[in-house]
């Protein structure tokens, strides 16, 4: 594989990798739309990763609103990649009064929205952007405690996930926090790259870099403990940012 140093200065490509960033998301569409929409989809083939997924992300909402008691709020989060709400059901929506889904599938973010309205909980979801995260068009205005994206942001290439992050940025109430939970290659790895869906695994490294170029700063930084629940998955970690 054809490894590349991701920076605006060397924009190589990975091997696989469609330069055009439609032809990119068609495959990305397609890979999905193909399969059937289960747990199973959303978590590559290891449905029993949802269970401890979701407690230990649990556990990580819960350690920030103790440490930011008073400070971090409850009432909006936006939740990018919902998928079929498999992260917005079980974890955010026991956390937040109202979220806000994305995904770049339609029926995936009315699958989400179907959730609640089976269960009466109409208002718990509010706005749904279907489109890609690089083409998000959200008011400028504070209006989320937290931002959610799991196994999201390997999609788009760096310059792009830099964009995105700063638009975010405008979008956090004071005290707002980015959460990012994703593969990310060992240290000392090269980044890796599955064409299959047009996903880019990146390094911390380049999470650090493409954070620090969008003017946020990581307040923490987890290592998963998924992978010692299935050893074929890739390590997986997790990084809180907030405003610089
Ligand atoms: C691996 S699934 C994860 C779904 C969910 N976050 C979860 O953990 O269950 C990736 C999701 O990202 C969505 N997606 C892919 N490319 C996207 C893009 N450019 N913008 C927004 N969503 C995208 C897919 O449709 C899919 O729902």
């Amino acid at each position: 594989m054809s490894k590349k140093k991701e920076s605006s200065e060397l924009p190589l490509r990975m091997e696989g990798e469609r330069e055009d960033v439609q032809e990119r998301q068609t495959i990305t569409k397609d890979y999905y739309s193909s399969r059937p929409k289960t747990f199973d989809t959303m978590l590559g083939g290891y449905t029993q990763v949802h269970d401890p997924d979701i407690q230990e992300s649990s556990q990580l909402i819960q350690t920030l609103m103790k440490q930011f008691s008073g400070k971090l709020g409850s009432s909006y989060c936006l939740e990018l990649g919902c998928g079929i709400g498999r992260v917005t059901k079980s974890l955010l929506s026991r956390y937040f009064d109202h979220i806000d889904i994305n995904d770049l599938l339609e029926e995936y973010c009315q699958q989400t929205r179907a959730l609640f309205e089976e269960n009466d909980e109409k208002d718990k979801i509010g706005q749904a952007f279907v489109g890609s995260i690089g083409n998000l068009q959200l008011e400028n205005f504070p209006k989320y405690d937290v931002i959610w994206a799991q196994w999201v942001l390997g999609y788009l290439n760096g310059d792009d996930l830099v964009q995105l992050l700063r638009k975010l940025k405008s979008t956090l109430k004071k005290n707002g926090l980015i959460v990012i939970k994703d593969n990310c290659v060992a240290n000392g790895q090269e980044p890796e790259f599955d064409p299959d869906d047009q996903y880019y695994v990146r390094t911390g490294e380049q999470f650090y870099d493409i954070a620090h170029r969008a003017g946020l700063t990581v307040i923490k930084d987890q290592r998963s403990k998924l992978k010692q629940i299935v050893r074929e998955l890739l390590p997986i970690r997790i990084f809180v940012l907030a405003v610089k």
